[in-house]
Parts: structure tokens; C-alpha cells; sequence
């Protein structure tokens, strides 16, 4: 009679463990319900130039370090709880989640979070969120290529906006 009940208590486990995967697959990203704010219809192929169409010199930039990731277009979203300070220009934000930029085509979204008042910056799969970022040194996925960009290019254009880009111009 015990063994029965092992046996059956073990079936009922696995089915439990085999059953995880399926409540895995309903993420729901925690930006779903965010602001929407810049958006990018198509990446722009390697060597085309956006200077001329508006584009600004950090733009450009951009352009030439992930057109070779040819990301397809991006939307820009931002935590509402710090909409304000986004519209205002401010420059800083507090500890949390700030904003995201939502990549389709590649399955991925670029995050900004401020932790102790600095900006950590990650790329993780619309899928699960589990983080897809490059080791790779000067890799274009790698959050310290996103850093130097976001904190030094064109005189800190970025950083002096709290260390978002979208609301610069
Ligand atoms: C070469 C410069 C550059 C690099 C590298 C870069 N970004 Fe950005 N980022 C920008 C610019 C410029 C924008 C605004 C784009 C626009 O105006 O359409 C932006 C926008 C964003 C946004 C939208 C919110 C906002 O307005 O700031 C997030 C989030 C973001 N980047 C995160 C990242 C992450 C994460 C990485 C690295 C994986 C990264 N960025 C790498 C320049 C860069």
C-alpha cells in the first residue's frame, strides 16, 4: 500500500515539474503597459547616412554600430512613473526600472534600469526576459558598449538627459 502511494505521489510530481514549461511560456513583459515614446519604422542598412534625413550625430552612430545586428525597427517605451521627469528633460531618475527599446524582428529589448542612482543597461528576450547580452568585449549587445555610448558620446548628450537618449532633441 505504500509503495502504491510513492509510486502515485511520484507521478504526481513530475507531472507537476513536466507541467512548469507551458505556465513559462505566458511571460508577459513588464513594459506591455508603458508609454510609448520614439519609435523606428526600419533600422537603416550599414552606410546610409541620417544626418541628412534629421538624424543628429549619436543617431548616426548608432546607426553604424547596429546596423550590422540588423535589428528591424525599435520601439521606445518609458516607466509612467517617471513620464514626467522623461517629458521635463530631467536629469535624474529614481532607483528602478526607467525605459526599454523593443526590437521585433530580433526577439530582443534593450533596458535601462538606474540602480543607486547609476544606469545598468541589459538586453533580454521579449520572450522570457532572461538577459540575451554579448560577454564579447566591444561587442554591440554588450551593456558596456551600451554605457559608453549612453554616458560619453557627443559630450554626454545622454547623460546629461539622466542617462536616456530619446527625449535629447
Ligand atoms: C552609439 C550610441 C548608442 C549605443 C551603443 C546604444 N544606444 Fe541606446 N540609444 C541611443 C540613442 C541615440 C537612442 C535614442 C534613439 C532615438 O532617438 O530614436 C537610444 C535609446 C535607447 C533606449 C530608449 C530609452 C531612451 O530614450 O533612452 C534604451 C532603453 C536604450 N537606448 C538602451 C540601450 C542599451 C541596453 C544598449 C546596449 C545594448 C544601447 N542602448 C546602446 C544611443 C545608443
Amino acid at each position: 500500500m505504500k509503495k502504491i502511494f510513492c509510486a502515485a505521489l511520484t507521478a504526481i510530481m513530475v507531472l507537476a515539474v513536466t507541467a512548469v514549461p507551458s505556465f513559462a511560456a505566458e511571460y508577459t513583459p513588464y513594459w506591455s503597459k508603458w508609454t510609448k515614446t520614439i519609435s523606428l519604422d526600419m533600422f537603416p542598412d550599414c552606410g546610409v547616412n541620417v544626418l541628412g534625413a534629421g538624424g543628429d550625430d549619436i543617431l548616426q552612430e548608432t546607426v553604424d554600430t547596429y546596423c550590422g545586428v540588423k535589428p528591424g525597427g525599435y520601439i521606445g517605451y518609458v516607466n509612467p512613473k517617471v513620464m514626467d521627469i522623461y517629458k521635463k528633460k530631467g536629469k535624474k531618475y529614481p532607483d528602478g526600472k526607467l525605459s526599454v527599446l523593443v526590437f521585433k524582428k530580433i526577439g530582443a529589448t534593450f533596458t535601462t534600469d538606474i540602480v543607486n542612482g547609476q544606469p545598468v543597461y541589459d538586453v533580454v528576450a521579449i520572450a522570457d526576459g532572461k538577459s540575451i547580452a554579448s560577454k564579447d568585449k566591444g561587442h554591440p549587445l554588450n551593456p558596456e558598449t551600451c554605457a559608453t555610448c549612453h554616458l560619453t558620446s557627443q559630450k554626454g548628450v545622454c547623460a546629461k538627459h539622466g542617462f536616456v537618449c530619446g527625449n535629447r532633441m
